[in-house]
């Protein structure tokens, strides 16, 4: 457990007033969880990418609230000094019921937040859950979760349209109360141009550099999933080949040692 005091959605929100940058990562499990808040992640996510870099499966939609109950519960078991918050997954917010009974559900798991993706077709469900007490954190732009109805991952913001759209979701998830907002493969242009106009923090992935933070998934950024490469993020470090180069090594001694006996 890190020291110091506990961050809180108040601290995250209160980082940009004070112009502090907010580097923030995903993690989904207690060694990771420990590890980047060891490092002073201020803000930790067990998004739903959970899906794709620790299930297997092709993209967020397959989630369920099972598997994100049980990574929260791995995640909080670390009692990060860091903000955690969790995703809601795909079609778990439809209703302000089940919104509100999934968003309580994840912080009885142990997250201090919860994410959902969208702006004002989801504004009843993101008041209901702040009315409730909980932390709300934003993600517009790019919608991980709309990916099969969107037929990829586009950058959004370009066209007159979607650069309004985005100002209007944005400004409205601020007056609900949410604490502050991703901005996923957002035109850097506009995404600089919601920094500016938003009392909240951005948080950028894909966007650009002038977000109020920076979110990556952690197994990207440590070059963990060498099977695909991103043009938002160049890994860090390459763990799949050093684990690679280390099992192998482990690999030949142990056949080597039957060898000598
Ligand atoms: O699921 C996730 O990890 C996310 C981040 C990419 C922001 O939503």
């Amino acid at each position: 457990m890190m020291t110091g005091a506990k961050i809180t959605a108040a601290t995250i929100r209160n980082m940009k007033a004070r112009g502090e940058k907010i580097p923030s990562l995903t993690a989904y499990d207690f060694p990771m969880t420990r590890l980047v808040d060891e490092a002073g992640i201020p803000l930790i996510l067990v998004g739903d990418s959970l899906g794709m870099v620790v299930l297997g499966y092709p993209d967020t939609t397959p989630v369920t609230m099972p598997e994100m109950e049980h990574h929260v519960r791995a995640a909080a078991r670390a009692k990060p000094r860091g903000l955690l918050a969790a995703d809601l997954p795909y079609h778990s917010y439809q209703t302000i019921e089940s919104a509100v009974a999934n968003a309580t559900s994840l912080v009885e798991s142990g997250a201090e937040a919860v994410k959902a993706e969208g702006g004002r077709e989801i504004l009843s469900q993101v008041s209901a859950i702040i009315d409730s007490g909980i932390p709300f954190l934003g993600h517009l732009g790019m919608l991980p979760q709309r990916v099969l109805e969107e037929g990829g991952y586009h950058v959004k913001g370009k066209s007159a349209h979607e650069h309004h759209a985005l100002v209007e979701d944005a400004q409205a998830l601020a007056e609900a109360g949410a604490f502050a907002v991703v901005l996923e493969l957002v035109a850097p242009q506009v995404a600089k141009e919601l920094t500016e106009r938003l009392p909240i923090p951005t948080i950028g992935i894909g966007s650009g550099p002038y977000c109020d933070g920076q979110i990556l998934v952690t197994p990207d950024l440590l070059g963990m999933l060498p099977w695909y490469s991103l043009k938002h993020v160049k890994p860090r470090l390459n763990a799949a080949e050093q684990m690679r180069v280390v099992v192998e090594e482990w690999k030949a001694s142990v056949v080597d040692s039957v060898k000598r006996s």
